[in-house]
């Protein structure tokens, strides 16, 4: 293998370990103020409400983070944010991510779209494929801080594709990742792929 290669996995390795330092018991008993929106063990019934269970921890932390310093603006959750210390972020991510994730399911209509656009993109429109980041079978790559969508509420996940498109969530990075992607989309394929994600669960 490649020296240079080998020492990314070896350091990737090395960060992934030093930061799991959340205790999912303790995150157990903190989440009880957030069950009311995302349930108690981190699968959401309304689908306003992204579902949690079985997200990557990284990714957790500094959503978490991002919405109690306002970075990722999520109005009604402030009350419940604003006075957590870093140990309260970290073991609630520890538990969310310890949770099992949903299998939900896809309207039959949109999966040749949302197909398309997820595995291969679309090259005349410059779309990378959803599937280089967030894996082929949607969950996404939890050290990266790649954020796991498979199961996910299509009406959640169309929600940020809008946002990121319109600007109005703006905390992917000074790359823009997912702001320079969403703004390609059309509202059909932003339903079709949202719909897709949905289901990707049920099809590994
Ligand atoms: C009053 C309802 C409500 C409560 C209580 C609540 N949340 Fe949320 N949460 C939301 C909504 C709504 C969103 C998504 C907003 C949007 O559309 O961007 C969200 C988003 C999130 C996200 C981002 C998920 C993702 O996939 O990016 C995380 C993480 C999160 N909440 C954690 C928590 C934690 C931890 C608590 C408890 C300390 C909590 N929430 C309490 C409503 C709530
Ligand atoms: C180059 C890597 C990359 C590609 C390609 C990519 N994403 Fe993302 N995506 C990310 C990153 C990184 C984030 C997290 C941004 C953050 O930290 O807030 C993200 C976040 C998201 C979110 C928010 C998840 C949540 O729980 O709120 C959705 C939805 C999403 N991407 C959908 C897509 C779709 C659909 C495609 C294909 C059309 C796609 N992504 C392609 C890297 C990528």
């Amino acid at each position: 293998m490649n020296k240079a290669v080998l020492c990314l996995i070896v350091s990737l390795g090395a960060s992934g370990l030093a930061f799991a330092k959340g205790d999912a018991a303790a995150g157990k008993v903190k989440a009880a103020t957030c069950a009311a929106c995302h349930g108690s063990t981190g699968i959401s019934i309304a689908p306003n409400f992204p579902t949690l269970a079985g997200q990557g921890e990284r990714y957790l932390v500094k959503q978490i983070t991002d919405i109690k310093s306002g970075a990722r603006a999520v109005p009604e959750m402030i009350p419940f944010v604003s006075d957590l210390t870093q140990q309260d972020i970290d073991d609630l991510a520890a538990f969310y991510s310890s949770q099992t994730p949903p299998a939900g399911a896809t309207d039959p209509k949109y999966v040749a779209l949302g197909e398309e656009l997820y595995r291969a993109g679309n090259a005349k429109k410059g779309i990378p494929a959803c599937a280089a980041c967030h894996s082929p079978t949607g969950q996404g790559n939890a050290l990266a801080g790649f954020p796991r969508l498979a199961g996910q509420h299509a009406q959640y996940t169309a929600k940020q594709l809008r946002d990121f498109r319109e600007g109005d969530r703006v905390n992917d990075g000074d790359t823009r990742v997912m702001r320079a992607i969403a703004e390609k989309l059309s509202n059909k394929d932003v339903e079709a792929v949202a719909n897709y994600i949905q289901g990707l669960g049920e099809r590994p």
